[in-house]
């Protein structure tokens, strides 16, 4: 065992062809290859977890994407038919309509218990205005939320003196269902609204411009909305009902014979 018996391990020990010794040095010989930029494939561990998560992500938004329609949360979506189920979408519940927009418009006033706030915002639970009473009655209860309302008004005894904003650019069906929920809700118990009475008034009242006074609307003729009106459920742009032209033909038809 002498130390200069030539190592197998060590190249710079080990002779070359001519017999002399490499002339790279040691170190540099066991130095790996330089790195270089982009010349390595992705590594397949790495490319199968992409593949992993964009599968994920395709399932994700293949079941919560509402078939890629933009109006899938819209209140006046009722025709639907959901999820590919095929069958005819139930229809949209005017109270649930007509929660959000009472929400969204009146509760800043009126409050979420609709009791309002005394001298201020009268009430609608248990109003005469809302449920009907001596003289008011549904046709101006559509009209002071198509056109507002302002001065002294009297709701079950008390006086109020301010303001009411209008509503004209909410929806028919908008309208209705606020209406139908406000007529319903808190233990009140009036018949809905439909959206078609709501077009009757508007049309009769296209002119107007000014809030309501309570003089006024007393001296407007009670008018009932009818036992027979549909729930106001927002219907899809459905053509006026075929009721009332039935109904002014037999009137029309009973004239001379009596
Ligand atoms: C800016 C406050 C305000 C908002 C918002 C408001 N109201 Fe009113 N409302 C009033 C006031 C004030 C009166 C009484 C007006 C008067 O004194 O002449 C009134 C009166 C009424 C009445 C008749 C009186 C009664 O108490 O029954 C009804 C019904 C009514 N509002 C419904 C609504 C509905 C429905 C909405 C939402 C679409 C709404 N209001 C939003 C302030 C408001």
């Amino acid at each position: 065992m002498t130390s200069n018996t030539p190592s197998n391990e060590d190249p710079s020990n080990l002779p070359n062809q001519t017999g002399n010794k490499p002339t790279i040095p040691a170190p540099v010989l066991r130095e790996n290859p330089e790195p270089t930029n982009a010349s390595e494939p992705i590594p397949l561990a790495l490319t199968s977890i992409f593949f992993v998560i964009i599968f994920i992500a395709g399932i994700y938004l293949a079941l919560n994407s509402g078939g890629f329609r933009s109006d899938v949360f819209s209140p006046d979506l009722v025709s639907w038919s959901g999820a590919g189920a095929g069958g005819p979408a139930a229809p949209v519940d005017p109270k649930v309509v007509g929660k959000r927009i009472f929400t969204q418009n009146c509760i800043a006033c009126h409050q979420s218990t609709g009791l309002g706030m005394a001298g201020q915002w009268p009430p609608l639970v248990a109003s005469e205005w809302v449920v009907g009473g001596d003289w008011v009655a549904d046709n101006h209860l559509v009209g002071i939320l198509l056109h507002g309302l302002q001065g002294a008004i009297q709701v079950k005894g008390a006086t109020y003196n301010n303001a009411m904003p209008q509503w004209k650019q909410l929806k028919d069906d908008q309208i209705a269902a606020v209406l139908t929920y406000i007529r319903s809700e808190w233990g009140n118990a009036a018949a809905p609204i439909s959206a078609e009475y709501v077009k009757s008034i508007r049309d009769k009242t296209i002119d107007r411009t000014e809030p309501w006074s309570q003089k006024e609307l007393k001296a407007m003729p009670a008018e009932s909305a009818g036992a027979s009106v549909t729930p106001a459920a927002p219907a899809p742009a459905a053509p006026a009902t075929p009721a009332a032209p039935a109904a002014a033909s037999a009137g029309a038809k009973s004239t001379p014979s009596a």
